[in-house]
């Protein structure tokens, strides 16, 4: 396959049948088939054919999780295959086996940080999560949470709590879990001081820091009860919002002084997507606590990992799961580490293209406010125009359903972006492709 083929317009007949049917059966969810009408059968590499025979080519890697590309990567596939044949499920947590103890290891080697790590799996980002509530909270004996307006952590209810991307995802579910307090996120475009944090990235940092230190800590959370600060290194679901580069150090300091954790929720981010195996890595600092899921698991098993400073592990039975440690997901995901460490300089080697690409999108188009990014993730945010930094939700929806139309599937996040975030098995003419259907899309959707 070298380009996309679009056959019949999307939803094509089957595509609609299957809508139609899904809509009887499944329990809502997140789809918007107002945009985004596509009904996959299966994928090669980049590419996604739909049940209609359409082409398309993929710049979403279905939030984070295919990085490998569709089924998943040559290697991944074979090693997952040979697994079946031995033992797929081998009750992780109550029967040791050694598939565990090689991705453990290999997490512990590979995570930031030269102190002793300890690697606690389950099979999503949420349960990641979950876990470091539990283990920052157990470890600590503090109570308190802080974090990022425009976070997403996950839809369970610890997660949710720590979440605050949009209020659809907490309205009705309250009381959610009490001490979590959201402060805002260093986003250089839109901040509650109207900073241009572009311009002055050392005065929006500075902001935050003071508004964690000076307004929370002094007035209303307990200094000495606050257990870890939860944050994306790059907000994700938020809207793929890159700090500015000297944030997570202050914040490192930050929680330094006061003897609060860190954790890093790579869930989205981690893996190779940013350009280094985790975002964090391109920031210069070591968190105590880091949460995977996602790209984990090649695009082929459900595994997520919560990697801790070992003296923060908990007793016998305090914590514990089912599928945790599965056998075939264990040796996928050491698998998908090993082929991603070999894609990271093709990750950086596009970089530029995506920066320059993206960057004259801007220039060319009003209502794109703002593109920001790293590695082989991107985001474009639809605004008015005109001067105006109001959200613009309507072409967003229209840039998603033109670039679909001309076979090339992209999702949104934040208000009013999109996520440019192809697999990063992608080739440069494949990217450039890419880039240039994405102009022809917002052009169409400006008309
Ligand atoms: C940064 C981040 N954390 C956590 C999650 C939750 O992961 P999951 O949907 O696997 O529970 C997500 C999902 O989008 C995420 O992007």
């Amino acid at each position: 396959m070298s380009r996309p083929l679009i056959r019949v317009p999307p939803p094509g007949p089957k595509a609609a049948k299957v809508i139609e049917d899904h809509y009887k059966y499944l329990a809502t969810t997140t789809h918007d088939p107002s945009t985004l009408p596509l009904v996959v059968e299966r994928g090669e590499g980049v590419w996604l054919f739909d049940v209609d025979g359409n082409v398309y080519l993929d710049f979403s890697s279905a939030i984070s999780v295919a990085n490998l590309g569709y089924p998943t990567h040559r290697e991944v596939m074979e090693a997952v295959v040979n697994q079946l044949k031995l033992i797929a499920h081998a009750a992780g947590t109550d029967f040791f086996n050694p598939y565990q103890v090689k991705l453990a290891r290999k997490l512990s080697t590979i995570a930031p940080g030269v102190f002793r790590k300890k690697v606690f799996l389950c099979n999503s980002g949420t349960e990641a999560n979950e876990a470091a509530i539990k283990i920052t909270r157990y470890s600590t004996g503090r109570k308190y949470f802080i974090s990022f307006i425009g976070a997403f952590h996950g839809r369970t209810i610890g997660s949710l709590s720590l979440t605050a991307s949009k209020p659809v995802h907490r309205g009705r579910f309250f009381p959610l879990m009490p001490g979590v307090v959201h402060v805002p996120y260093p986003n250089p475009y839109r901040n509650p001081w109207h900073i241009d944090g572009y311009e002055e990235p050392e005065e929006l940092v500075n902001r935050v820091i003071e508004y964690i230190e000076y307004w929370v800590f002094s007035h209303y959370t307990p200094l000495d009860e606050v257990a870890a600060i939860f944050f994306e290194p790059i907000q994700g679901e938020g809207g793929y919002v890159v700090p500015p580069k000297g944030f997570f150090k202050e914040l490192r300091k930050l929680a330094d002084r006061h003897g609060i954790l860190l954790v890093d929720d790579e869930v989205q981010m981690g893996l190779g997507r940013a350009g280094a195996m985790f975002a964090i890595e391109r920031f210069g600092i070591v968190p105590d606590v880091i949460t995977l899921a996602k790209s984990l698991g090649g695009g082929v098993a459900p595994v997520g990992a919560t990697v801790f400073r070992e003296d923060l592990d908990l007793e016998v039975g305090a914590h514990s799961n089912t599928f945790g440690g599965h056998a075939l997901a264990s040796v996928a995901a050491l698998k998908t580490i090993e082929v991603t460490e070999s894609l990271l300089q093709n990750v950086r080697r596009l970089e530029p293209l995506f920066r320059e690409g993206l960057g004259e999108l801007k220039d060319r188009f009003e209502f794109v406010g703002d593109v920001r990014g790293l590695g082989l993730a991107w985001g474009i945010e639809f605004v008015k125009g005109g001067g105006s930094r109001e959200h613009n939700v309507k072409v967003r929806g229209r840039v998603i359903s033109e670039a679909l139309r001309r076979g090339l599937v992209l999702l949104p996040c934040g208000k009013s972006a999109v996520r440019v975030s192809p697999p990063i098995i992608i080739s440069e003419e494949q990217a450039a492709m890419g880039l240039s259907i994405l102009g022809e899309a917002i052009k169409a959707a400006a008309r």
